[in-house]
């Protein structure tokens, strides 16, 4: 099976009009959508989501600002997914990220960096599996 990464377009991206330009550098890069939604994140799903950084002092701020308003979640195929999606999407810190980066592109601080990439392909099972149910992942 062609590798699969996981991604989800961030309350900051979605709030400032950025889903259509994000989703098309995604696509122009060879990604191909294997299953979408536009949805929300309860302070609770948030925290399940981010459960490994639980004791991370970042963790109360990025489930408050992951539950503040609606996402994009998306199951991406391409080969190398994992890794070449993290390329694309440039360092977790925007300040940090390489030009043309989507970070660099949509992203404002830490929190509020645009988009999400799995750093694992059991990690994109398991993120894609919270959002999807087994048929919309066939
Ligand atoms: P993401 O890839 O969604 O995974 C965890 C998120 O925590 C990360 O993006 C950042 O938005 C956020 N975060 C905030 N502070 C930090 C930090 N110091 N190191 C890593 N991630 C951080």
């Amino acid at each position: 099976r062609t590798d699969r990464t996981f991604t989800m377009i961030k309350p900051d991206a979605v709030a400032n009009g950025h889903i259509g330009a994000i989703l098309d550098q995604i696509f122009k890069s060879g990604f191909k959508p294997v299953a979408f939604k536009y949805t929300y994140l309860t302070p609770e799903l948030a925290g399940k989501f981010y459960e490994v950084h639980k004791e991370r002092p970042f963790y109360a701020d990025l489930v408050k600002f992951m539950s503040s308003g609606p996402i994009v979640a998306a199951i991406l195929e391409k080969d190398n997914a994992v890794a070449d999606f993290r390329k694309l999407i440039g360092a977790t810190d925007p300040s940090k990220a390489e030009a043309g980066t989507i970070r660099q592109l949509f992203a404002k601080s830490i929190d509020a960096n645009a988009v999400h990439g799995s750093d694992s392909d059991e990690n994109a099972d398991i993120e894609g599996s919270f959002f999807f149910s087994a048929y919309e992942r066939f």
